[in-house]
């Protein structure tokens, strides 16, 4: 089976940026920094995709810091606002990510990543966590340049692996996400990392679980064609 994985927030640990983060601030308002930066690039990359504004998820990132940086009234130099954004080029990995690739790898099914992060990031970010043998595809949405939930972002998999969409699984620790894909067609499975409330979308995941590391012995039966 086809396994459709989110990277960022699912296999790569953003709250690791906050000790970047720290760097420039104290802990307290590092964690409320790097909630609002990225509140803020989820936020810019609904409103670009809406108003057909794309720009690279790098580009965002760079924006969504600067708004934070005003917002918290800090002033950094260029070359300190690229240290913050270069932990988003070397994310670190959940420890329940990896196994579970392996365990799902081992099993024969076919993990694959789609993102909103480029392809250069995404790229950074694989081998920054060493997913590169685990991984049998790695899709970036800049290629159509619409992110997620647009169902052209979900659209990329059906393509790219001539499955139909009930027959994919899908893994997102985002609750939008996971409501996109749903209402896309997608098998979901939220990870439900945070134990935070089912977004109210007008549809509900598959399954709800809270690791990766329960995947393997929740995977549905799927055709695998
Ligand atoms: C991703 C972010 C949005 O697409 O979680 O990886």
């Amino acid at each position: 089976m086809i396994i459709v994985f989110d990277a960022y927030g699912t296999l790569w640990d953003v709250s690791q940026i906050q000790q970047e983060c720290e760097r420039f601030m104290g802990k307290e308002q590092a964690q409320s920094f790097l909630s609002l930066w990225r509140q803020k690039q989820l936020e810019y990359a609904f409103l670009r995709t809406i108003m057909h504004q794309y720009v690279p998820f790098d580009q965002i990132t760079h924006e969504a810091l600067l708004y934070t940086l005003q917002y918290f009234h800090l002033s950094l130099s260029a070359a300190e606002q690229n240290d913050l954004e270069q932990a988003w080029w070397n994310p670190v990995a959940f420890d329940d990510a990896l196994p579970a690739l392996n365990a799902l790898k081992s099993a024969s099914h076919h993990p694959v990543i789609l993102s909103n992060g480029t392809p250069l990031m995404l790229q950074a970010g694989v081998k920054a966590t060493q997913m590169q043998t685990v991984l049998d595809g790695v899709l970036s949405v800049d290629i159509i340049q619409h992110y997620k939930p647009h169902p052209d972002a979900y659209n990329l998999v059906v393509t790219q692996f001539n499955r139909m969409p009930s027959h994919i699984v899908f893994v997102s620790s985002n609750g939008w996400d996971i409501a996109g894909a749903s209402h896309f067609g997608f098998y979901t499975i939220w990870i439900n990392r945070l134990h935070l409330p089912t977004e109210e979308l007008g549809i509900r995941p598959k399954i709800i679980t809270s690791s990766l590391s329960e995947l393997p012995e929740k995977l549905p039966t799927l055709p695998s064609e």
